[in-house]
């Protein structure tokens, strides 16, 4: 399959990715950098020229797990010491040299801002640690995607940065501001996708529902009507977007999950907290009940929507009451699925000083948020049986002719499907459902 001359022979390079999507998506680009350079993905670390590390800042377990990872590598890197090992991301953004102070054995340290040159710095062309934010774009910098095929599900990252500074979270310090990408790249970048067999492609940002730049049409456009024009080329079955924060949601934006059928109908909107107190702590800008409303108003456009959150417990000054009130927020709300967190105090944010809450009260508080979590999980999972969905095959299953797809709601369908191939759309019968996933039968 490759055309390199053999003094130019496929080197191997492993890739771990922590954290979100953007991440999953920038690792992506990095592998089609490296690619140029000669360099093919291996899924063996202990076979690979190249380990690189892409890295998650937003909790401390998070960045903590990179240095455990990092010593683990150690006798590796002793018993090969050509063997290259980088640092990418949020932690490599937000932690630069120190890194390599800490542990030597690290060769390369590159920002998410910066990863286009990470081909120049493995061949020493360019500096060993790269985290500034660049003037140029870097998606201007990596080559174009090679004509090989795509799982039928993809990422597209359209928007990067934050500029709503939550005194919990560190990106507004490790992505920067917001920064939206061209109406044409992104419509490029999409049909691309869609030439190499993607089906459904998710709509990344940090802030994605913040997006907003000037169209075909010489228009200033918000991120409804870029879903609108994603949604007019042909072959692009489905549209999902994350992440977004409330007071982004346009009009324009709910209106989109009326009408159009591309845009699937599932929505993460995080709250973070159902305490007026705490929401304004956060500085997240809007109450608990302009949140309500705001469902209300989405779930006019779109009654079957299913929603989900992020949620912080323990979020310094929180007490019982506050507690009770982000309890009653969820069971006003009832989310298909949400994510929680212990609050974790992160260096250089505006509360990182503040008081912390007792850890045993912060667990007690996360282990009744995600009980209840939990319960609405499984009646919207149970809620599911008996509904004809559509399912994206993704890959086959463990059983003989089983295929693994994702439904309308983003939840995982098992199917006995033995003529079918992945990237097929079909139509499913829901018949159970299990802890994290459904079980359909196929209808056609
Ligand atoms: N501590 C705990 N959770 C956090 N998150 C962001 N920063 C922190 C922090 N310092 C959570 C928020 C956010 C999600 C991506 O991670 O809930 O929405
Ligand atoms: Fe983690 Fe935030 Fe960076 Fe994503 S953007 S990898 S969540 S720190």
């Amino acid at each position: 399959m490759t055309q390199h001359a053999p003094d130019k022979a496929a080197k191997k390079l492993f890739i771990k990715t922590y954290g979100c999507q953007m991440n999953v998506y920038d690792s992506q680009r990095m592998a089609e950098a490296m690619g140029a350079d000669g360099y093919v993905l291996t899924e063996d670390q202990a076979d690979a020229d190249m380990v690189l590390l892409n890295t998650c800042h937003i909790r401390e377990k998070a960045a903590e797990k990179l240095y455990s990872d990092l010593g683990r590598l150690k006798p590796l890197k002793a018993e090969r010491p050509d063997l290259k090992i980088g640092v990418a991301g949020c932690v490599a953004q937000a932690e630069g040299e120190e890194i390599i102070r800490r542990m030597p054995l690290v060769d390369l340290v590159v920002g998410p801002q910066t990863y286009h040159r990470l081909p120049a710095m493995v061949r020493g062309e360019a500096p060993r640690i790269l985290t500034d934010f660049p003037e140029e774009d870097k998606f201007d910098h990596l080559p174009g995607p090679r004509a090989t095929r795509r799982a039928p599900a993809a990422f597209l990252t359209v928007q990067e940065g934050c500029d709503k500074f939550c005194a919990f979270c560190v990106v507004p310090y490790t992505r920067g501001a917001e920064v939206s990408r061209p109406v044409d790249r992104i419509l490029n970048e999409a049909r691309d996708l869609l030439a190499r067999g993607v089906r459904e492609i998710t709509l990344l940002g940090q802030n994605v529902n913040g997006w907003h730049g000037r169209g075909a049409d010489g228009r200033e456009w918000g991120f409804g009507r870029l879903i609108r024009a994603l949604a007019e080329i042909e072959g692009l079955d489905r549209i999902r977007y994350t992440t977004s924060h409330p007071n982004d949601m346009a009009d324009d934006l709910i209106s989109a999950h009326r009408d159009i059928p591309a845009l699937m109908p599932y929505l993460h909107l995080p709250v973070q907290s159902g305490s007026d107190r705490i929401l304004k702590a956060m500085n997240r800008k809007h109450t608990a009940d302009q949140y309500l409303r705001l469902i209300d108003r989405i779930r006019d456009a779109r009654p079957d929507i299913l929603l989900t959150s992020d949620f912080i417990v323990g979020f310094p000054g929180e007490t019982d009451e506050d507690h009770a009130e982000t309890l009653q927020l969820v069971e006003r709300v009832g989310f298909g699925t949400a994510f929680s967190f212990k609050y974790s105090p992160r260096p250089g944010t505006p509360a990182y000083d503040r008081p912390e809450v007792e850890a045993g009260v912060a667990d007690a508080r996360l282990q009744e948020l995600q009980a209840l979590l939990t319960r609405q999980q499984k009646a919207t999972q149970q809620a599911m049986v008996g509904r004809s969905l559509t399912v994206l095959f993704e890959k086959s299953g463990r059983e003989a002719g089983q295929m693994v797809g994702k439904s309308d709601y983003l939840h995982s369908v098992f199917v006995q499907a033995p003529r079918a191939q992945v990237g097929d759309l079909l139509r499913v019968r829901i018949v159970e459902s299990a802890a994290n996933s459904l079980r359909g039968e196929l209808l056609d």
